[in-house]
């Protein structure tokens, strides 16, 4: 069942997004070689407390932390760790921000350092991806037509989506309905309805789209050990258009 939020209930979602979208730009300017994913995961606890929120990853199935930091050939779910990110890394470090009982989730990648300049195309095409599905994301059209956007854009520039994670409605719960695929047929799926709440959170490697579990049960990792990247919006969809509620801007 695909749960429809009140204006008053995307207002509290947009709170939360603010909140989190403000996260991510203190975690753009600690990001440099030295620091560790473990560090930022502190901050960001931290940061989430002082301003009367939580961070609904942690403790969520079990998973430890407040954020995922996945780093290279990692695609998502990637554990904090106290190794220090080095110089041409690239990691995506994402969270879920819960501010009264509501919840948004964004997840940003950035560049270490000096980056090649392939991971700095596969950064750039991962963000338009995540707008040329956001564009879609309009009354009357259907979930499929922004997974096919999204999918023609990516590979039209030689890289791959992954399959095998989806975004998702959200609302009080991390994961509601529907499923929203980064792959697939326009015009198929659920019809997109004003009150509707999702994200859309492309991952997408420079080769096979495949993806490897690590034996931590978490991890998910491409199998040809390429890069990976990911950038997600929890947005709302409304008469006026998509309102994008964890909007940095
Ligand atoms: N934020 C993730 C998403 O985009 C979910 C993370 S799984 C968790 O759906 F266990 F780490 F919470
Ligand atoms: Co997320």
């Amino acid at each position: 069942m695909i749960i429809i939020k009140t204006r008053q209930e995307i207002e509290k979602m947009k709170k939360a997004g603010e909140l989190l979208a403000r996260v991510h730009k203190e975690i753009a300017k600690m990001i440099k070689p030295g620091i560790s994913t473990y560090e930022i995961d502190q901050f960001v606890e931290e940061y989430l407390k002082k301003n009367g929120a939580t961070a609904e990853q942690k403790g969520y199935q079990g998973y430890q932390f407040a954020t995922c930091a996945s780093i290279n050939d990692e695609i998502c779910h990637g554990f904090p760790r106290r190794s220090p990110l080095k110089d041409g890394d690239i990691v995506t470090i994402d969270m879920v921000v819960n501010l009264g009982g509501w919840l948004a989730d964004s997840a940003w990648s950035y560049g270490v350092g000096n980056i090649s300049d392939e991971a700095k195309k596969l950064l750039d095409i991962t963000k338009k991806a995540l707008y040329i599905g956001i564009e879609k994301a309009v009354i009357g059209n259907r979930v499929g037509d922004i997974s096919h956007a999204i999918q023609t854009y990516v590979e039209s520039e030689g890289f791959s989506v992954v399959r095998d994670f989806v975004g998702h409605g959200i609302g009080r719960n991390m994961h509601e309905e529907p499923q929203v695929p980064h792959f697939g047929s326009p015009g198929r799926g659920p019809r997109l309805m004003e009150g509707m709440v999702l994200t859309i959170e492309p991952m997408v490697n420079i080769g096979r789209y495949e993806s490897t579990i690590d034996d931590n049960k978490w991890t998910a990792r491409t199998i040809d050990g390429k890069l990976s990247t990911q950038y997600e919006h929890t947005l709302a969809i409304t008469k006026d258009g998509p309102i994008i509620i964890t909007d940095q801007e």
